[in-house]
Parts: C-alpha cells; sequence; structure tokens
C-alpha cells in the first residue's frame, strides 16, 4: 500500500508520452500569447479593488512597496515554476510536477488542491464581475431585481442562511459566455484573451498616463504613514501586511503552467511566459498604487471603486476616462475567468489522463482539439458555485490553495535537483537552494497567517478528496495498475 501511494512517474515517462501525438492537444501557444495569458490570468480585481482598500487600511502611499515585496515572492515561486514548466512541458503544472518528485498520493492531493484554487478563483471573480456589471447596468438606468443578481446563500458567524435571492445571473452569464469561449479552441481563447488584454492594459495605462498630471505631492506625505500602534496598521508592519493583502492581485501566472502541453516551444517560451508577464503587471500595479494615492489621499480609498474615485475627484479633467476604467475591469475581470477556467479543465484533463480520474475527462474534441468535456463539467461546477455563493465565502479559498501549490512546486525543485540531478534543464532557477527555500518559506508564513476557518475548510476539501482518491483513483491508476 505504502508503496502504491508514494510511487513516481518517471519524467522521461512523462515527456515520451506528450511528444507521441501531444494526448491529442494542439501546440498554438507562441511566446507572446503565453505572455499575453499570463497578464490576462494576473490583472483584474487586485488592481480595480485591492489596491484601494490595502492602501486606507493598511500601508497607505507605501502600498508601492508592499508591491515590490509581494512581487519578489512571487518570483521566486515563478522562478520555480519557469524551470518545471520548461522541464516538464505538461498540461498538469503542480500536480505533474509532484508525480514525480512526491508520488502519486501526494500528486492528487495537490491536483484536488488546484481544482480548488481554480474553481474558487473562476467563481468568485465572477460574482466580482457580476458586481462591477451591476453597477454599470446601474449607470445606464437599468436596475436588476435583487433576486437575480445576489448570491442564494451567505455565510455570517451565525451560520448559514437563504438570502431571498434566486441566483446570481450576471455571474452566471459570464462563466456561460467564457465557457462558450474556450470551448471554441485554445487558438480562439487566446485571441480574445489579447484583446481584452490590449483593453485592460490600455486603460490602466490611460490612467497612468492622465493621471500623473493630477498628483499632488502631499498626499504622499508621509509616504510612510506612522504605525498607529497595532501590528499591520501602518507603518512597515503595515506595508508587510499589505503585502500579504496585495498577493492575491499576482495569482494566475501560476495557471499559465497548465497551458504548457499546448504551447510551441514549452523550453524556451514558458519561463518567459510567466517570468515576463510577472514583471509587466509588478510594474503596472506599482505605477497604478502611486498615481492613485497621489491624487486622493489614501485614507478615502476604502470603496469598492478606487480608480473611479480617484478619476471623480479630478472634477471634470478626467471625467471622460471614467467609462474606460468600468470596461477595463470588466473586461479585466473576464480574461482572469478565461484563463482560470482554462487551467481548472486542464488539471482534470491531466488528472484522468493518469486514471485517478475518469477517462470522461480525457477525451478530446476531434475538431477543436481541447478537453471539452473537462471544459464543460469545469463551467457547469463554476456556474454552481458562482451562482450560488457570495465573494468572500469564494475568495478565502483561493489564496490557501495558492500557497499550498506555490510551495510544493518550490520544495520540489529542490527534491528533483537532488534525485535527478542530470536532467534537461532548459531554465534554471537561479540561486538554489536559496530561491525556493526562501519562496517556500515566505508562503508557508503566509499561510499561517489565515484564518482557522479557512484551514478549517481547506481540511474539508481535502477530507473530500481523499475519500475519492481510496474510491476511485487508486484502483484506477494507470501507474499502479498498467494493463
Ligand atoms: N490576480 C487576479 C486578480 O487580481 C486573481 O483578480
Amino acid at each position: 500500500m505504502y508503496q502504491q501511494l508514494f510511487k513516481k512517474k518517471d519524467i522521461t515517462a512523462i515527456l515520451k508520452e506528450s511528444e507521441s501525438g501531444n494526448g491529442g492537444l494542439r501546440r498554438n501557444l507562441s511566446a507572446t500569447n503565453l505572455v499575453t495569458l499570463g497578464i490576462g490570468a494576473i490583472v483584474g480585481t487586485g488592481i480595480f479593488v485591492i489596491t484601494g482598500t490595502a492602501a486606507a487600511a493598511y500601508a497607505g502611499p507605501a502600498l508601492t512597496i508592499s508591491f515590490v515585496i509581494s512581487a519578489i515572492s512571487c518570483v521566486m515561486a515563478g522562478l520555480c515554476y519557469a524551470e518545471f514548466a520548461s522541464m516538464i512541458p505538461v498540461a498538469g503544472s503542480v500536480y505533474s510536477y509532484s508525480y514525480t518528485t512526491m508520488g502519486e498520493f501526494i500528486a492528487w492531493f495537490i491536483g484536488w488542491v488546484l481544482i480548488l484554487e481554480y474553481l474558487f478563483a473562476c467563481s468568485s471573480v465572477a460574482v466580482g464581475w457580476s458586481g462591477y456589471m451591476t453597477s454599470l447596468l446601474i449607470g445606464w438606468g437599468i436596475t436588476l431585481p435583487a433576486q437575480i443578481s445576489h448570491a442564494t446563500f451567505d455565510h455570517t458567524a451565525d451560520g448559514w442562511f437563504m438570502t431571498g435571492s434566486i441566483i446570481n445571473f450576471p455571474a452566471v452569464f459570464i462563466v456561460g459566455i467564457v465557457s462558450a469561449l474556450l470551448i471554441g479552441g485554445i487558438k480562439q481563447s487566446a485571441i480574445i484573451n489579447n484583446v481584452i488584454v490590449v483593453i485592460k492594459v490600455g486603460v490602466i495605462l490611460l490612467f497612468i498616463g492622465f493621471g500623473l498630471s493630477y498628483i499632488n505631492l502631499d498626499n504622499w506625505t508621509p509616504y510612510i504613514p506612522e504605525n498607529t500602534g497595532n501590528f499591520g496598521d501602518f507603518g512597515w508592519s503595515g506595508i508587510l501586511r499589505g503585502a500579504g493583502v496585495v498577493f492575491y492581485a499576482y495569482l494566475g501566472f501560476d495557471a499559465l503552467s497548465t497551458t504548457a502541453q499546448e504551447a510551441k516551444n514549452p523550453q524556451r517560451d514558458m519561463p518567459k511566459g510567466i517570468l515576463i508577464s510577472l514583471m509587466i503587471c509588478a510594474l503596472l500595479y506599482i505605477a497604478v498604487t502611486a498615481v492613485l494615492t497621489g491624487i486622493v489621499n489614501y485614507k478615502e480609498l476604502n470603496v469598492s471603486a478606487p480608480i473611479a474615485l480617484a478619476i471623480d475627484s479630478t472634477g471634470k479633467g478626467l471625467a471622460w476616462l471614467s467609462p474606460f476604467i468600468k470596461l477595463g475591469a470588466i473586461a479585466g475581470l473576464s480574461s482572469v475567468i478565461l484563463v482560470m477556467m482554462l487551467g481548472q479543465s486542464r488539471i482534470y484533463y491531466a488528472i484522468s489522463k493518469d486514471g485517478l480520474l475518469p477517462k470522461f475527462f480525457s477525451k478530446i474534441h476531434s475538431k477543436h482539439g481541447i478537453p471539452h468535456n473537462a471544459t464543460i463539467f469545469a463551467s457547469v461546477i463554476t456556474t454552481l458555485f458562482a451562482g450560488l455563493f457570495p465573494l468572500h465565502v469564494l475568495s478565502e479559498l483561493v489564496s490557501i490553495g495558492t500557497l499550498l501549490a506555490f510551495t510544493v512546486v518550490c520544495l520540489s525543485i529542490l527534491v528533483l535537483r537532488k534525485t535527478q540531478p542530470d536532467l534537461k534543464r532548459p531554465f534554471k532557477t537561479p540561486f538554489v537552494p536559496f530561491v525556493p527555500l526562501l519562496g517556500a518559506g515566505i508562503c508557508i508564513m503566509q499561510m499561517l497567517s489565515l484564518p482557522m476557518s479557512t484551514w478549517l475548510r481547506l481540511i474539508g476539501w481535502s477530507a473530500i478528496g481523499i475519500v475519492i482518491y481510496f474510491c476511485y483513483g487508486i484502483k484506477h491508476s494507470k501507474l499502479n495498475n498498467p494493463k
């Protein structure tokens, strides 16, 4: 039993398997597509919402420093992802990497956690999209009835209750649209993502470019507001807490690694895609935060649409930019859903290829060359979560799942460097073991700072996963039951 649980997949076998026919997936993604898919997945709620709330609550104008710190921790994990994605360019991302380093059971567990990350990321961003869309419609004089624009269930300290709403229809709607695009094939999805990225980055650049001249230097004084006496409330501890909060804004680059099997030249382009998209996003975030806190005093930024507030505060000056910002946010959130849903379907595909989930999930559509059943399943389940549950319940599980995946990737780099030092590594993480150890350490620290309720939900989710593995996976595993 022990041997079965911890049996590892041979990397050369994985590579051979992916080379022979590529499992039916088509290699359509260029280096540029990978960079734009990365930006598509990363830039979303983080920049359009969290920047304001984090500046107001924790760091003031010094949130720019928080963004730099958070970027450094993401780059550590990003470098480790880049080594793996170029060395094992298959669809399963961390699931496949851990299958080769820690064995089947841990791989299944990580795959199950990745499903949690992508499922809850997609559904929480869809709920965020619904909020933006509803407010945009109100601006146009259309008010959606509350019964079809809010979650059906909610949770407070007193427990679960029904809100009286039937379903969050706009959230269901956007998941449906994105699913339809994904089913059309990876090429079509990448083209639409490119268009969306041009819109959202364009809007952000307009804000930075035109906002610069409205910066009032008084708003940056003091740049690091004095700590109030409580840890995390401004001062350097506030900057650190801010870094933990804005970590969410960088999530998404990891989803890119699930498309490695669809990249034209993954060995060369995957590291580029991951690292360049992360760097572009870090620069955009720092610049937006600087302009935002320069136009409006940070104390006023605790609102759901801080960029819109900054624009409104310029009076007539930037009023013309306001509808573009809303459009940018709506477009931006759509591409985050797109790439996260893509990631979710590719994880189902990869796990099913290994026999740990039914074959149904790894069927490839003969015309579109994508795992259509996995995509439809991902869309149905995301629709249910997005339509029925509120944002705060959905989003709290995203970070813990991601942090756990990042920790495993960083540690796996160390394991594989030791156990398979001669493997061909087209991209090598620099300063090993320093970078992976620091990356894993930062992620573990951030996980420990999350509330107990999040840990309990993670434990509940893991328990379901373990039951599925022992009832199904272990009996059908291709590695353990070769024909
Ligand atoms: N990074 C993504 C966002 O900010 C999850 O929406």
